[in-house]
């Protein structure tokens, strides 16, 4: 009765030139439970049985060379969709299957509705690639910013994963908000939001002793300056050795060594990752 096969035979999926091993399980529908591969249309995300009936689809793919939505971010190289989970429920279901197979916790699947998912694409003559994404809930009166981040591994520890968290956090900027990741974290997901958070500390700080703010600064002054909550902000500064116990407060204080965020900095900046330029973005909340 359950559309949620016991056991699955799936071992990797057919995307693109690619064959991805998957990681964990997804509750692909019954009918492709005897499949070792599955073949997905990289642009609706549709899966077929064999690469035969997934060429066929190709050529008529409603979507292509893109995936749904409104294209809310773009430079020559990569773009961002904002898709709605109400006005494209089939894509993002298709979406949350696929992401499955690389998340370890449950996360939804069909219940879509009230998440918009931003999808990230590298783009090239053939058109846009799907990288990865996060989901976000439309509606919440929690901080949360991400529900949930994949990068495809295809693509991953390229920058890709650090881009669709500071994008998440760029849009919390625009909606007044701070903001942080829906939890619990996967394992990756926290290497990645610790390294997150330390960087956008780092940053926060350099901004302030190159203008030659640095008087006292609060957690709340960095809460501000980078869209962090609190906790988040902590964790940055404990990675920058900036929290001091002082024994006759009995309270933490932040200390600041130029050197330690200087490093830091020029350490992050020599990987060359890409990073967001903010007045591309073409975006309004939702309210
Ligand atoms: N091991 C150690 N550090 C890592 C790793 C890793 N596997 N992945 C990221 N980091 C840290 C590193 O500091 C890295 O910089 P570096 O590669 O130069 O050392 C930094 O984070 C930035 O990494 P990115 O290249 O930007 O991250 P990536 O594109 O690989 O995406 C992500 C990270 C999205 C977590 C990816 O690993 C993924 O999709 N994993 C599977 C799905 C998942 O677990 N998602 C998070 C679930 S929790 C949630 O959704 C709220
Ligand atoms: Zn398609």
């Amino acid at each position: 009765e359950s559309q949620i096969p016991t056991v699955s035979k799936l071992r990797c999926v057919h995307f693109r030139n690619y064959e991805i091993d998957s990681w964990f399980m997804s509750p692909y529908p019954q009918e492709y439970s005897s499949n070792y591969v599955l073949h997905l249309c990289e642009f609706c995300l549709k899966c077929f049985s064999s690469s035969f009936t997934l060429k066929r689809h190709e050529i008529k793919c409603a979507y292509a060379p893109h995936p749904p939505g409104i294209e809310i971010y773009r430079t020559p190289q990569l773009a961002v969709f904002e898709v709605d989970g109400r006005k494209n429920v089939l894509y993002c279901q298709n979406l949350c299957l696929f992401a499955k197979l690389f998340l370890n916790s449950k996360t939804l699947y069909y219940d879509v509705e009230p998440f918009m998912f931003y999808v990230l694409c590298e783009i090239d003559a053939d058109g846009y690639h799907f990288v990865g994404y996060f989901s976000k809930e439309k509606l919440n009166g929690t901080n949360y910013n991400l529900s949930c981040i994949l990068t495809l591994p295809i693509y991953q520890r390229k920058g890709y994963g650090n881009f669709l968290i500071d994008f998440s956090y760029l849009l919390s900027r625009r909606e007044f908000k701070l903001g942080t990741p829906e939890k619990p974290l996967s394992d990756l997901g926290l290497f990645s939001y610790r390294n997150y958070w330390k960087i956008a500390v780092a940053k926060a700080l350099n901004a302030l002793l190159r203008e030659n703010k640095m008087g006292p600064v609060s957690v709340d002054d960095l809460c501000n300056l980078t869209g962090l909550i609190h906790n988040d902000v902590i964790v940055g500064l404990e990675q920058l050795n900036a929290l001091v116990f002082d024994p006759v407060t009995a309270r933490y204080g932040i200390w600041v060594d130029p050197k330690v965020v200087a490093t830091v900095l020029a350490a992050w900046q020599e990987k060359n990752y890409v990073e967001i330029d903010a007045d591309r973005l073409l975006w309004k909340p939702v309210i």
